[in-house]
């Protein structure tokens, strides 16, 4: 089959796509643009999702591609609409927006142009090469758990690892790490930093540190972005090979504001097995697609006779993502969580802690397979 062929099947397949609600399909309503056939099969194209879509359109696009014949693989580069536009539905397709430049010396997280402003600022975490957010759909998964194992496995390995307790509500990071000392403030009126502390070989930063005990963590919004922002722009964290990001739980303010002030290279998904069933894992993958940030794949957390297990693998399956590793329900993990040490330290051979250095290598491997492929699809 010729490209020219090709190239008109794979506009049918995307006219055979009707949205639910519009009945229109996508490639006439304007989702789908610059669709692109590759000589070695490869067809990628940009979808604009509006936020009242469901995200099941961009799926249903990929394999109503992917069954054309020829096709080996097929990229999406899921947008947001520019800001003040309306949804697609009847306007005409849109030409290509000028791509902003990539901001110097950042990672691979966003594509030129994908998302709209604002951009990552260059500058911040300049000395940083990596980072990953550890993300999930609900609290209690065992986020926290494995952002902490992970930054303290990789750490362990010799590597400068910072990690960022970005769960404003429930910062459980100095409890993981046995720290309650206070950060200490250096430098002049209006250049101050604020310096990380570090407990077990990480450079740690959270809200905890900062708040009197007892006092609740109750904010919006706007005030979660600002102090992220901070952490971000006001602590010294200087030259770090890996940045860990415990996120809050669910789909918010923090995950957007992440991704728009830093280049996030990937973002781990934790969920437990019956976890998975409820669906929040697959908004929290959507949520990560839409603003163009890779998601490097799935941690399956306190597998076991209770919870079953396999669940995280089939979901990895089904959405075309990486599995990272399947952590068992350990009694291991509280002991360590009790005695402020993480697992991977604390108990090494328990079978969490071998499961846990395991995860670790895995996403360090797909962090560098992240960075090699560039930020696409
Ligand atoms: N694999 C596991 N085995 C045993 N206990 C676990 C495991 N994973 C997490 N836990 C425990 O479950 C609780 C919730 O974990 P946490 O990491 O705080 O969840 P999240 O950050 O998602 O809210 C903690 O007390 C933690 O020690
Ligand atoms: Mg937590």
């Amino acid at each position: 089959m010729t490209q020219n062929d090709m190239q008109e099947q794979v506009l049918a397949a995307l006219r055979g796509v009707l949205h639910p609600h519009t009945g229109d399909d996508l490639l006439s309503a304007g989702y789908v643009r610059d669709v692109e056939i590759r000589p070695d099969g490869e067809v990628r194209f940009a979808f604009t999702l509006q936020p009242q879509d469901p995200g099941s359109l961009v799926k249903q696009a990929r394999s109503a591609v992917q069954a054309v014949d020829g096709v080996e693989r097929v990229k999406v580069n899921v947008q947001l609409p520019q800001a003040g536009t309306q949804a697609p539905a009847s306007a005409p397709a849109r030409p290509r927006p000028t791509p902003s430049p990539k901001p110097s010396g950042g990672g691979g997280g966003l594509q030129p142009g994908s998302v709209p402003a604002p951009t990552p600022k260059p500058g911040i975490l300049a000395e940083t090469d990596h980072v990953v957010a550890v993300s999930s759909g609900k609290g209690g998964v065992g986020k926290s758990m494995v952002a902490s194992n992970l930054a303290a496995a990789l750490a362990d390995q010799g590597l400068r690892v910072g990690l960022l307790d970005a769960d404003i509500y429930g910062p459980n990071i100095p409890r993981m790490f046995g720290e309650s000392r206070r950060p200490r403030v250096t430098g002049g009126k209006g250049t101050e930093m604020i310096e990380p502390l570090e407990a077990h070989g990480v450079r740690l930063m959270s809200l905890g540190f900062l708040l009197e005990e007892e006092q609740p963590a109750i904010m919006r919004g706007p005030l979660i972005a600002g102090i992220l922002r901070q952490f971000l722009e006001q602590v010294d964290w200087g030259p770090l090979d890996v940045m860990v990001v415990d996120m809050p739980p669910g789909t918010g303010d923090a995950q957007l504001s992440l991704v728009q002030t830093i280049d996030v290279d990937g973002a781990v998904m934790v969920s437990t097995p019956q976890a998975v069933a409820l669906g929040d894992v697959r908004r929290g993958v959507k949520m990560f697609e839409r603003v163009n940030t890779r998601v490097l794949g799935i941690v399956e957390n306190m597998a076991g006779e209770v919870f079953g297990s396999g669940g995280g693998e089939a979901l990895a399956e089904e959405m075309g993502l990486d599995f990272l590793g399947r952590i068992p329900l350990d009694p291991a993990v509280r002991q360590a969580g009790d005695a402020g040490k993480p697992t991977v330290l604390a108990a090494p051979d328990s079978p969490a802690g071998q499961a846990l250095a395991k995860v670790a290598e895995a996403v360090f491997k797909a962090l560098h397979t992240a960075k090699a492929a560039g930020a696409s699809g």
